[in-house]
């Protein structure tokens, strides 16, 4: 074993992350007598050969592929995963390799869980998002009524199995999303992350399975403290409340920006309030919004959206009893959560943020 792979044989959940993983986890595999892989049609066409190639040994039942993208993320999907699970006659010992994103994450998880009271499942994740977030931690679900991730439960995979090898079918926009994450370990609990990535751009990058194996470590340490986000899993959500509200406004008008985008906007409004919450140095917010324009396009936003960004805000999950709470920095690397926030404060960030004025 080297420093570019990762391997924790934990309970409920074990690692393996880093150059080399989809083979070293080829042993591992064999003990399942019977397994079935999902897929999105993307991933199906991009990953699967490549996940084929590398665990030539692995003997599977059957494929199923599902539609991609998040709108896609619904009950008809799921029935159609439990369907074909049904129809291959897949029982309580089997297993369901998760090979994809997200999305993919979500939903396999979810059915999985759901399947015969459950069956188990591993996850591969095939992007950066995936990699250092969606296949971590539990978290599944679908998208129900309008709302994103309003029916699921927690559910582990017994495995997450992390290779880089898939980040070369990655297309622009899930880089952006991967990284505002990654970037966001740094800001919220790991500033030798900040250090590694400071200044760059992440096309320039080349160390990737030191960085994914470090903002995954991140998220594992975070998720084996907290699993169902009572406490300290909250801080993960630093620039989400107001990165959601982005997300959220910009695909009900009809022009859909990427996850990576929305929460880097969130997370300089976010900063931004932090460094009035804290008086945290000028110089680190600075240092944080440089970053950020660095590697992401700022929105053309005006001051007549603020009313309907703090609506949508007022819609998130994380309101409770009215009121709303954000995960904040104390300082650069040190996150804290359920802070309440005055609205005034939450406008100012957003105006701060359509003025593009330095900090003062
Ligand atoms: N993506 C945030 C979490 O897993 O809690």
């Amino acid at each position: 074993m080297n420093d570019s792979l990762f391997v924790l044989d934990s309970k409920p959940v074990s690692y393996v992350i880093g150059e080399g993983a989809l083979a070293f986890s080829e042993k591992n595999l064999a003990q399942y007598k019977q397994a079935v892989i999902l897929v999105d049609e993307n991933v199906e066409k991009h990953c699967l050969p490549v996940f084929r190639e590398k665990l030539p040994l692995f003997n599977y039942k059957g494929v199923i592929s599902i539609q991609s993208g998040e709108q896609k993320k619904n009950l008809e999907q799921t029935v159609h995963i439990w369907n074909e699970l049904t129809r291959m006659q897949v029982d309580r010992d089997s297993l369901l390799v998760v090979l994809g994103g997200g999305v993919v994450s979500d939903i396999g998880g979810f059915a999985a869980a759901t399947f015969k009271r459950g069956i188990k499942s591993i996850n591969f994740p095939t992007t950066l998002l995936g990699m250092v977030d969606a296949a971590i931690g539990g978290k599944t679900g679908i998208d129900f009524s309008n709302f994103k991730n309003q029916v699921g439960l927690f559910a582990n995979p017994c495995s997450v199995i992390v290779d880089p090898v898939f980040l070369s079918t990655l297309e622009d926009k899930h880089w952006q999303s991967g990284f505002a994450e990654v970037l966001k370990y740094g800001l919220i609990m790991d500033r030798e992350l900040w250090r590694m990535l400071k200044g760059k751009h992440y096309r320039e990058i080349d160390e990737w399975s030191k960085i994914i194996i470090k903002a995954a470590r991140d998220k594992i340490d975070i998720v084996r403290h907290d699993a169902h986000e009572k406490g300290i899993r909250k801080n993960l959500n630093f620039g989400h409340t107001l990165g959601h509200a982005i997300e959220s406004y910009f695909l009900k008008s009809g022009k859909p920006v990427t996850h990576g985008q929305a929460i880097a906007a969130g997370m300089i409004c976010e900063a931004w309030i932090s460094s009035k919450v804290y008086e945290f140095e000028c110089i680190q917010l600075e240092e944080i919004i440089e970053m950020i324009d660095l590697n992401f396009d700022r929105f053309n936003l005006d001051e007549s959206v603020i009313p309907d960004l703090l609506d949508l805000m007022r819609q998130d999950k994380k309101v409770r009893e009215g009121k709303l709470r954000f995960s904040l920095l104390r300082k650069l690397g040190k996150a804290v959560h359920d802070i309440e926030v005055d609205m005034k404060l939450v406008r100012e960030g957003l105006q701060f943020y359509i003025a593009r004025e330095k900090c003062s």
